[in-house]
C-alpha cells in the first residue's frame, strides 16, 4: 500500500502538539495505520513562529494543501468558519479525508460538509470537536448505533467548569481564573465562546445531532453562560449542599403522558446547581463529563480531559489513524447522511 499522505491546517495549541506525536510517533502510528502515515505540509499563518517544525514541511498555502492530489488526508485544527469551511469543502469534494476539531463549524455548517463528504464517498471525522480526549463521538455514533439515547447531560466546556471550580474551590475570583484557564491552553481563542456558553452550545448541537439522529444547529440550542454567576450564587449553592455547573442537556422531549423518550428533541445550556452527591458536581478544573441515557444500556458517563493541547490531540490522531486504515481498506466509515429529521423544540419552550 502506498504511504497515507497528510496535512495539517494549523500550528496553534492543539495543532503543535497534533505535528509533535505525528513525527515523534510516526513509527507506532505507521505499524497501526498498516501503511506509511506520512506528515506532508503543516499550513500556518506565520512560519517564522513554528521553529519547532521542519521547516520543509511549513508552508502559508492552506488552499494549495487542500486541493493537493496527494494529500489523502486533511486535519484542521485552525478553527473559525471562514475561510475554514470552503477549505475543507474543497477537500471533501475531491474525496480526502477530514479530520476536524471545529465545533463551531460543525454547529453551524454540518449538514453541508457531511453532504459533500457523503457524495465523495470521504471520511468526516471530529472526536476532538466534543470533549477534548474523551471518546465521545464514536462511541455514539458507532457503539450506541443500536440502541435508542433517551438523553445527554454533561459539562463540555473545560474553561467555565475550571473558572466555576476555582470560584467554589479556593474563592479565586473570576478574572483570575480565566486568565489561568487561558494560560494553560483551555479557552478559546476569543474567551467569550466559552463563558457565554457559545462553544457549550455548538458542542450540545453536535451531540444532539448525533444522539438523536437529527440535524440541531447550534442556533437551536437553549443559551446562557456563566457570567451572571456570582460569589453569593455559589455560596448560596454551597448552603443548601449543592455545587454550581454550566452543563448542556440534550433530550427527547417527554410525551404528553410523560413517557420518556418521545420523537421531539430539545437542547439547551446553561448554569444549574446540582447536589454535590451528583456524580457530575464532582468533575472539576477543565475535566469534561457526559452522561449518557440509553432506553437498553441505561446510564453511561464518558469523563476525562475536555480541553488543552495534548489531550485534544489525542482525540484529533485517534480520528486520523481511523480514518487512514479506512483508506488502506478501500472504504471510508459511517455515512452521515442518513438523517431522519426530528422536530426540534422551540427554544421558548424548554
Ligand atoms: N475552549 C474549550 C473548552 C476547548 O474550554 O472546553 C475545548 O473545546
Amino acid at each position: 500500500t502506498r504511504a497515507v499522505r497528510v496535512g495539517v491546517l494549523g500550528a496553534g495549541v492543539v495543532g503543535s502538539q497534533v505535528v509533535r506525536l505525528l513525527i515523534e510517533q510516526a513509527d507506532e502510528l505507521t505499524a497501526r495505520v498498516g501503511a506509511t502515515l506520512e506528515l506532508a505540509a503543516v499550513a500556518v499563518r506565520r512560519p517564522e513562529r513554528h521553529a519547532d517544525i521542519p521547516a520543509a514541511l511549513l508552508t502559508t498555502d492552506a488552499a494549495a494543501v487542500v486541493a493537493d492530489p496527494e494529500i489523502d488526508v486533511v486535519v484542521e485544527v485552525i478553527g473559525g468558519i471562514e475561510p475554514t469551511k470552503d477549505l475543507l469543502l474543497t477537500a471533501l469534494n475531491r474525496g480526502a479525508g477530514v479530520v476536524t476539531a471545529n465545533k463551531a463549524l460543525l454547529a453551524e455548517h454540518g449538514p453541508q460538509l457531511y453532504q459533500a463528504a457523503d457524495a465523495a464517498g470521504a471520511d468526516l471525522y471530529y472526536e476532538a470537536a466534543v470533549a477534548g480526549a474523551i471518546p465521545l463521538i464514536r462511541p455514539l455514533r458507532e457503539s450506541l448505533a443500536g440502541d435508542r439515547i433517551q438523553r445527554i447531560m454533561g459539562i463540555v466546556n473545560g474553561t467555565t467548569n475550571f473558572i466555576l471550580s476555582a470560584m467554589v474551590e479556593s474563592g479565586m475570583g473570576y478574572q483570575e481564573a480565566l486568565a489561568e484557564a487561558t494560560r494553560l491552553g483551555y479557552a478559546e481563542a476569543d474567551p467569550t465562546a466559552d463563558v457565554d456558553g457559545f462553544d457549550a452550545a455548538a458542542k450540545a448541537a453536535i451531540l444532539a445531532s448525533i444522539g438523536f439522529h437529527t440535524r440541531v444547529g447550534a442556533s437551536d440550542v437553549y443559551r446562557e453562560g456563566i457570567a451572571a454567576v456570582s460569589a453569593a450564587d455559589i455560596a448560596a449553592a454551597r448552603e443548601i449542599g449543592c455545587t454550581v455547573k454550566l452543563l448542556a442537556i440534550c433530550e427527547r422531549v417527554p410525551g404528553p403522558d410523560g413517557s420518556p423518550g418521545g420523537d421531539a428533541v430539545s437542547a439547551r445550556v446553561h448554569p444549574v446547581m446540582m447536589p454535590t452527591s451528583h456524580p457530575l458536581a464532582t468533575v472539576d478544573g477543565a475535566y469534561n463529563a457526559v452522561y449518557v441515557e440509553a432506553e437498553a444500556a441505561g446510564r453511561l458517563m464518558f469523563y476525562g480531559p475536555g480541553a488543552g493541547g495534548a489531550p485534544t490531540a489525542s482525540a484529533v490522531l485517534g480520528d486520523l489513524v481511523a480514518v487512514a486504515r479506512n483508506r488502506v481498506a478501500g472504504g471510508r466509515g459511517p455515512r452521515e447522511s442518513s438523517y431522519a429529521a426530528l422536530p426540534i423544540l422551540p427554544m421558548g419552550d424548554v
